[in-house]
């Protein structure tokens, strides 16, 4: 939901800016900016439509000096993605330019009343309105632009995260936040302004996460001074930056996804590692341990996120019911927070999400804060809003996610789901020792098992190559197994752009059946023992109405092998437990069809990987 990136120090700015922009181009990629202050005070301003390597090509023979900028890539909201709606935006007078990451709901009234004043619009955006509105404020009122920034957001409804430089200050950013991120990394005589720390890391390991509703002036020689917009003072908490740069590069990969796919076996080690303990078949969680005792008595665990985190939640349920008995329930954040829920202080609130910045999950941790509840996070992103919101929670360790569709997130969401689950069946006592250490035993061995399937996926490629060209695709699986064919089709959809659905299995014969034809090839995901029998039914049924069957089993299945055109293996290993496997060959197929039909993997259309905005 835009990235926005902005420097000041001893360096030319651009191409730390270029830079910092590619680090985020995940967050949106429709259009990019980039504004210089030059050492003749001149505010260059060079906006293109596209991505960042568009605006690059852009500015080729332009000046591009500057030791002070600012710089965007947008996912748009308010104004189609063009040239003209791209960011910065100036202000009318021309002496200030502005970025923004996220959407002034009152900006329709705000634009009538400064129309009413003067002030004209080039664009469509609701960040042209912000800029002169502060412009209006610093004129009418004879203050700073530090003042004037802060007075303006007082009148401002919506989310924000914006920087703005002014002609006539060379060194010196005024930056503010309220609901999108924003982060200030700290240098020799230098200061780096981001969404997140991608753009800062290699560069400096001091940072500050700015907080809701503060604004910061930051100049070269001085302190960061942060007040918020009611005119508290505020003490900037400088924090060591736990992110290195081989985790955001590409490691010899083609794209982000592939790399991202093939570091699962290490995520899920790292995402267990000093919480799941083998020798003692016991699982500690040292972020929640203050909470355990809510979570056992609670009358329901509710888990609310979005998109894949939700997938990776109702996986959790599943687990949580039936190792630890306690209820579970699982809710789209976006429906939780306007559906008036029935939510009391016996209930624990699971928030669950990789960035740790999507706005519906936010705002239904709020709600769930307003009825009492006790609120946790599961999240990736160290320091994220999300895991400041909450009360307590557990990182899942994954490090950084660059690829738009979700792989590595959410299989370590997956295993903090499997050690909560075991946790609190631990402290239940709902387990006998034997299966508890059976189950233990078998997470353990899971990474390895990870690495088994991805060592044995090279023909999942040709079986892409196969169906790299239907229009449509359904996926099954049941129990645990059912988010995983959620979760199948999402990937596919996210970046192939082919229309496909998951359901649990038995769902077939209420509706998905009267599809199938030659023309609708279904994924089974056939691994689960108890209910082995009944998906071979489905498979039946699919196989004599001409549908093609790609069946994910297990290495020593023998019948639904037979049935499939096309069989995908992964190891064998307590039914529970499959989720972690057979999601893995899912993301590959999703990844070779979308490489086959041309599509871009890393950055699909229309998608953002944080959705700061409703
Ligand atoms: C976007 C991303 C998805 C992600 C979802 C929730 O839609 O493209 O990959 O699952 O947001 O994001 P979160 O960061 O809260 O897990």
């Amino acid at each position: 939901m835009c990235g926005i990136v902005a420097y000041v120090g001893h360096q030319d700015a651009y191409p730390i800016l270029i830079e910092g922009l590619k680090r985020l181009e995940y967050r949106g990629y429709d259009s990019a900016g980039v504004a210089l202050l030059n050492a003749q005070d001149e505010l260059n301003v060079y906006k293109a439509k596209g991505k960042v390597s568009d605006l690059e090509a852009s500015v080729v023979g332009k000046d591009i000096s500057g030791h002070i900028g600012i710089a965007h890539t947008r996912w748009a909201t308010h104004g189609e993605p063009n040239q003209t709606n791209a960011h910065p935006h100036l202000s009318n007078s021309g002496n200030m330019a502005l970025i923004h990451n996220g959407i002034i709901e009152n900006y329709m009234s705000l634009r009538k009343e400064l129309e009413k004043r003067g002030f004209t619009f080039k664009s469509d955006t609701d960040t042209e309105v912000l800029i002169n509105l502060i412009e209006d404020v610093q004129q009418s009122e004879h203050v700073d632009l530090f003042e004037a920034v802060r007075i303006a957001l007082n009148h401002v409804v919506g989310a924000y995260a914006i920087a703005i430089v002014e002609k006539g200050h060379p060194d010196e950013i005024i930056a503010a936040r309220k609901g999108s991120p924003m982060v200030i990394g700290i240098g020799q005589n230098e200061y780096f302004i981001a969404s997140d720390a991608t753009p800062i890391v290699g560069r400096t390991q001091k940072v500050v996460y700015i907080e809701d509703e503060q604004v910061v002036r930051i100049k070269l020689g001085e302190e960061l001074f942060i007040r918020t917009i009611h005119d508290v003072e505020a003490i900037p908490y400088v924090q060591e930056l736990e992110m290195n740069l081989d985790s955001i590069e590409k490691a010899g990969f083609e794209h982000f996804m592939m790399k991202e796919i093939y570091e699962q076996p290490r995520i899920v080690r790292d995402t267990m590692r000093g919480r799941l303990h083998p020798d003692t078949n016991s699982v500690s969680l040292g972020g929640i341990v203050n909470y355990e005792k809510q979570l056992l008595y609670a009358d329901n665990i509710v888990f609310v996120a979005c998109g894949t985190s939700w997938h990776a939640s109702l996986v959790g349920s599943y687990l949580i019911e039936f190792l630890a008995k306690i209820r579970v329930k699982v809710e789209y954040a976006s429906e939780f927070r306007y559906r008036h829920p029935v939510i009391t202080p016996h209930d624990v609130v699971i928030a669950v999400s990789q960035s740790g910045e999507t706005a519906d999950t936010l705002a239904a941790i709020k709600l769930a804060k307003e009825y009492g509840a006790v609120v946790l996070g599961i999240c990736n992103v160290i320091g994220s809003s999300i895991s400041r919101a909450t009360d307590a929670g557990i990182y899942t360790h994954a490090g950084p996610e660059i690829g738009v569709a979700s792989t590595k997130a959410f299989t370590s969401q997956v295993t903090v789901m499997f050690m909560l689950a075991l946790r609190l069946a631990e402290l239940k006592g709902t387990l006998t020792p034997e299966y508890r250490a059976e189950l233990i035993q078998e997470l353990d061995s899971i990474p390895e098992k990870i690495q088994w399937t991805l060592d044995h996926s090279a023909h999942v490629k040709d079986i892409a190559a196969k169906y790299k060209d239907v229009r449509n695709m359904l996926y099954m699986g049941r129990l645990q197994n059912y988010p995983v064919a959620l979760e199948g089709a999402l990937k596919l959809k996210e970046i192939s752009y082919i229309h496909a659905e998951g359901y649990p299995a038995a769902e077939m014969k209420h509706g998905p059946i009267a599809l199938i034809d030659k023309d609708m090839p279904v994924v089974f995901i056939a691994t689960n023992r108890n209910t082995y029998e009944k998906v071979l039914s489905n498979i039946q049924e699919v196989k004599s109405r001409n549908g093609k069957i790609i069946a994910v089993v297990s290495e020593k299945d023998v019948t639904a092998r037979g049935m499939a055109d096309h069989v995908i293996e992964i190891p064998d290993c307590i039914s529970i437990f499959s989720p972690l496997l057979a999601t893995i060959p899912l993301q590959i197929f999703a990844y070779h069809i979308a490489v086959m039909r041309g599509c871009n993997v890393d950055q699909p259309r229309n998608l953002a990987k944080s959705v700061t905005v409703e």
